[in-house]
């Protein structure tokens, strides 16, 4: 494309990383909306970003999503990580088996010898359901653990579309659509501006832990996800940014 050709991936990874405030922005050609192989490659580079930012004795909180399984499946280590623990971020979102959290924590963890954790509640929950479950030591204990990790590893996906993966009911959608809902990252919906519309109860990560994680690396790519992407930028606790050619020259569009 012109932009490419004109000022080549770099300067549109500094042009996006300063706009946002990012410590680094790492842009793979291509745009894996149309190619599975771009989608591999978007995986690629964020295991190298995430194996560069791991330390011993690191607990790494990881989202679902067909993008982080692409991380997952690529994932490899030299050594054990035997001090290295995976979590999953938050419980479960209604995915479907390959896409959950917990899956995709243990998938790296047995690929690069490092351990695991799951968290076996559902993520969203009423507040009596939650106070109770809260009361279980076992669960009270590995959502402690959640909340402390050094790093976080998320996706980023349209609002719509994830409501709809996950069979929010209707008169939520309804609410969140009035409200101006475009991305959806760890169980929140974010408005355009990066504002949460629509919050709820949840089991696993809170916003207010993700804006203290020291680094947060958000994986995501593909044409119809570049607004998506911004929103969540504009929310502004990333420290890393992982996208495609496709979704980056979106992003610049609207920056
Ligand atoms: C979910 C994550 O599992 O995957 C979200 O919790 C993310 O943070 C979504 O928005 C993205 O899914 P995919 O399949 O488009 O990578």
């Amino acid at each position: 494309p012109f932009y490419k050709a004109m000022f080549g991936l770099s300067e549109l990874e500094e042009k996006i990383r300063k706009h946002f405030g990012l410590k680094q922005v790492v842009i793979v050609s291509g745009d894996s909306d149309e190619s599975p192989a771009t989608g591999r490659e978007l995986g690629r580079a964020g295991c190298s970003v995430l194996r560069k930012d791991m330390k011993a004795n690191d607990v790494i909180a990881v989202t679902g999503g067909s993008t982080l399984a692409q991380v997952a499946n690529q994932l490899t280590s030299q050594t054990p990580l035997r001090s290295n623990l995976f979590v999953p971020a938050r419980g479960g979102l209604g995915e479907s088996l390959d896409y959950q959290a917990n899956t995709i924590a243990s998938t790296m963890a047995k690929r690069t010898g490092a351990q695991y954790r799951m968290l076996h509640v559902p993520d969203h929950l009423g507040e009596e359901a939650y106070n109770s479950l809260m009361q279980e030591p076992n669960v009270r204990e590995i959502v402690e653990v959640i909340r402390e990790a050094r790093i976080v590893v998320h996706g980023i996906g349209d609002a719509m579309v994830m409501a709809r993966r996950r069979r929010v009911d209707a008169a939520v959608v309804e609410a969140m659509k009035a409200e101006g809902a475009l991305a959806e990252s760890f169980g929140y919906y974010f408005d355009r501006h990066g504002e949460v519309v629509h919050k709820m109860l949840t089991a696993g990560l809170r916003l207010e832990d993700i804006m203290e994680t020291e680094v947060v690396i958000a994986i995501a790519g593909g044409r119809s996800k570049g607004e998506a992407i911004a929103a969540v930028m504009r929310f502004g606790h990333d420290d890393v940014l992982v996208t495609d050619e496709a979704a980056a020259l979106e992003i610049a569009a609207i920056i």
